[in-house]
């Protein structure tokens, strides 16, 4: 398979090693497109031999060579990408969020129905261990039929700040968090109960992170970004892009082409995105899910809970349980060795009986293995999975559409029927 990627950020490199190293003999990468000439430089470095390098109106030249195109570009392109790679008949694999509003669904899906091209969404939540063991209990009928879900998700001060330090801070690029992040989230929940969402009411707000929330706590006279600013090194929320050599040479080194600067100061002007959300979506099975998604927490992880006919299946996950202040301003994987504290619990509780704990099977490598099967998904195929892992464009649109119909009843404050987006969700 000839593999062309468009968008060689942060994200792309885990695409490209795996298909340096553990899956090599899966593909070969025949092209690269980016609107940052020093960003496909590191990357064509990194391959360790010459690959053609496109600009983004060079896309049909990509295609010609490709016999897949995996699009790892900042979130409000990739419907553009995806319906021209379809088109064209190439297999897709796009990062979550497959678009970021409803007209990209509409066009995504028309192009899906109509394209030879498979697309792969890369929901890689889903392969996480935890994440699967509630899938199969739930399709096991452990609980019985769930009723409702709760589930609380919290980004820390080093996570959920980075969120408004780039392009994520805009709505336009991003589609806000509850699109950009809970389309994670929402994802999980559909392929957890197996069901649509069909109703979806929720409340925003920004209230730690911006310009606005800043002056109203005293914290005046920010720099704008944290390259020079006076409290490199110091204050916990102003990074040192240049303390890790891969983000200097992502982004410091390549700013000069485009303007994007990754590290703006997350009290500035000019974020449009909210730090608080709260949503309650009805299902096609009738379950009820009560969901809020935080991004300026002491400790990162969540918290989901299942009510079911038959008893009650909860997970508790830390990811991070602490940050020491020096950790969250130094990107460096020595740094990251501070932040500490990790755990994961999922209980059993079925009625008359004690509660069970379920032991959860990590494997090597990132997110418990998770990221291992997900590659391995990606480029060998699903081979059978009983839990269904790979998400095709309609697990895309569907989480996509709860995010912005819950952007929308936010707007409104009116409650929004996901058919009134005129995309099929089930
Ligand atoms: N699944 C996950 O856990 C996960 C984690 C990180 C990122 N992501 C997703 O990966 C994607 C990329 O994120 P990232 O962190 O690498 O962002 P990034 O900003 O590091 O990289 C985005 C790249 O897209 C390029 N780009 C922007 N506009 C473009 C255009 N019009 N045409 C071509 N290229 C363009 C930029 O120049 C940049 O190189 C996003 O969709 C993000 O949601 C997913």
């Amino acid at each position: 398979m000839r593999y062309a990627f468009v968008g060689l950020g942060h994200r792309a490199q885990m695409y490209v090693d795996a298909l340096l190293g553990e899956w090599r003999d899966a593909g070969t990468i025949v092209a690269l497109c980016d609107l940052n000439r020093t960003r496909m430089d590191y990357y064509v470095e990194r391959i360790g031999q010459e690959v053609p390098c496109f600009a983004p109106d060079e896309f049909d030249k990509v295609l010609e060579l490709a016999d897949a195109v995996i699009v790892t570009t900042v979130d409000a392109t990739h419907a553009r990408y995806v319906c021209a790679a379809l088109d064209a008949g190439r297999d897709v694999i796009v990062e979550k969020p497959l678009t970021v509003d409803a007209e990209g669904c509409a066009a995504i899906a028309a192009a899906a129905e109509r394209s030879s091209g498979k697309l792969i969404v890369t929901f890689n939540y889903r392969y996480s261990p935890r994440n699967s063991a509630v899938r199969r209990l739930l399709m096991e009928g452990a609980i019985g039929e769930v009723t409702s879900v709760h589930f609380e998700w919290t980004l820390d001060t080093i996570h959920g700040a980075d969120y408004f330090r780039r392009w994520h801070r805009q709505r336009a690029s991003s589609g806000g968090l509850l699109v950009h992040k809970s389309t994670h989230h929402f994802d999980l929940v559909n392929w957890w109960l197996d069901a649509a969402p069909e109703l979806v009411f929720a409340q925003t707000d920004l209230r730690f992170y911006g310009a606005g929330n800043a002056r109203k706590r005293g914290l005046d006279e920010r720099p704008e970004r944290g390259q020079g600013a006076p409290g490199l090194g110091s204050d916990p929320f102003i990074l040192d892009i240049s303390a890790d050599p891969r983000l200097k040479r992502l982004y410091l080194d390549a700013e000069h082409e485009d303007g994007y600067v990754r590290d703006q100061d997350v009290f500035g002007e000019g974020i449009d995105i909210d730090d608080n959300m709260s949503v309650l979506v009805r299902y096609t099975n009738r379950a009820v899910l009560t969901y809020s998604l935080h991004a300026h927490a002491p400790w990162e992880g969540y918290r989901v809970a299942f009510n079911g006919t038959a008893g009650r299946l909860e997970l508790d996950v830390v990811e991070r349980e602490w940050t020491p202040p020096h950790a969250a301003v130094d990107p460096s994987a020595a740094a990251k060795e501070h932040a500490t504290g990790s755990s994961e619990r999922l209980l059993l509780r079925r009625h008359w009986s004690e509660p069970e704990e379920i032991p959860i099977e990590n494997g090597a490598g990132g997110h418990g293995g998770g990221d291992r099967l997900l590659l391995n998904d990606v480029f060998r195929g699903p081979d059978n999975d009983p839990l269904a892992r790979q998400a095709g464009y309609r697990d895309g649109i569907r989480s996509v559409l709860t995010g912005v119909a819950a952007t929308v009843s936010a707007r409104t404050g009116a409650p929004v029927h996901l058919s009134d987006h005129g995309t099929r969700v089930s």
